[in-house]
């Protein structure tokens, strides 16, 4: 169902990675009634506050962008604050949302809630099949809570809420922190540094041979608010690019995007992690929708803004 384009639209997040490409696509689609705090203008921890902003403004659509997210260090080194803050900030958001008559909600889940040996590719139904990765069960098991909060409230209210779980996300406004980053703005950083430092080699991780997925983020944007105007199912739904790399050529490309000119060496004492992670899509596709920045074209983009924000001319 089209959305007017006066609608009352409340991103949560909407300044992080995912969040700010979302309000990009909503602005390039001509909404423009779009609603955003910064986390010092709200709390979302704050239940009081996140009530009084739904009662005050009113919004009949909302995204939740907003999470408590970071790496395995962190995820390991503070797992009480990631269970619990993102159980906080989704539960005040969703009940928010029931309480408020919102018309529909986006949850934003992560592939990280599949099991850990779960077969690959992963589908939608393999959810609650097994043990979780224990690195980071913690920021995992609060998503899980999430997508059955949007489906308990569908079941017993009637909302229309959904969720989405998302394959690996880089671009504009990714977190580029070294212990904190995913391995995509990783690379992009220790290329960049290594190229300005006139370093000869640059030392990965592991055999490089993992294979991974990747999504602009973009694209993701432009997938959920495809999945707002189409989709109300209580079924969660994978958002994947649908092509895969192995680590070895993901670096080859960012090598090449950043005009890195040295050589790459392979520390193999040092982890690969999961052999494989990949999103199986097929539900997503059958409704029309496909990505459209290849991965080169993707990470050049994404260098763009880190250049323009770390390194400006
Ligand atoms: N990045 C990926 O590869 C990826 C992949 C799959 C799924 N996702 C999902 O997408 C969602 C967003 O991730 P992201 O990568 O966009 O993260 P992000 O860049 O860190 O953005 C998260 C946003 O939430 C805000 N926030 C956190 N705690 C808050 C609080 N207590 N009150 C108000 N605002 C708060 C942050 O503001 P401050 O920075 O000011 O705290 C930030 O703007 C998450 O649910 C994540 O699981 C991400």
């Amino acid at each position: 169902m089209e959305i007017a384009r006066d609608a009352r639209i409340y991103v949560a997040g909407h300044r992080g990675l995912v969040g700010s490409a979302i309000w990009r696509e909503l602005e390039r689609r001509g909404f423009t009634h779009l609603i955003g705090h910064t986390h010092a203008e709200m709390d979302l921890l704050d239940g009081g506050a996140v009530g009084r902003f739904y009662a005050r403004e009113k919004p009949e659509y909302v995204v939740v962008a907003a999470a408590k997210v970071g790496g395995i260090y962190a995820n390991s080194h503070y797992p009480a604050e990631f269970l619990f803050q993102n159980l906080q900030i989704q539960g005040n958001l969703i009940h928010g949302a029931h309480l408020a008559g919102v018309k529909k909600l986006l949850f934003l889940g992560s592939s990280c809630i599949y099991p850990r040996l779960a077969p690959q590719p992963l589908k939608e139904e393999y959810l609650l099949t097994g043990p979780l990765e224990p690195t980071n069960e913690w920021y995992a098991l609060a998503k899980v809570a999430g997508i059955k909060l949007c489906q308990a409230c569908r079941r017993q209210y009637g909302s229309d809420f959904i969720s989405v779980m998302p394959t690996n996300l880089y671009g504009p406004n990714d977190n580029y922190d070294l212990q904190n980053s995913h391995v995509l703005p990783a690379l992009i950083r220790k290329f960049h540094e290594a190229k300005a430092g006139n370093a000869p080699t640059v030392t990965c991780w592991g055999t490089g041979s993992p294979l991974r997925e990747f999504l602009y983020v973009d694209d993701l944007a432009r997938a959920c608010v495809f999945l707002l105007e189409n989709y109300s199912e209580e079924q969660f739904i994978n958002i994947g690019s649908g092509n895969e790399v192995t680590v070895r050529q993901l670096t080859e490309t960012v090598s090449r995007v950043v005009g890195f000119g040295g050589s790459v060496v392979w520390d193999s004492t040092k982890p690969d992690g999961m052999p494989r992670k990949y999103l199986d899509s097929s539900r997503l596709f059958a409704l029309g929708w496909r990505p459209q920045t290849d991965l080169e074209t993707g990470i050049r983009l994404a260098y763009e803004d880190f250049l323009r924000k770390f390194a400006p001319r």
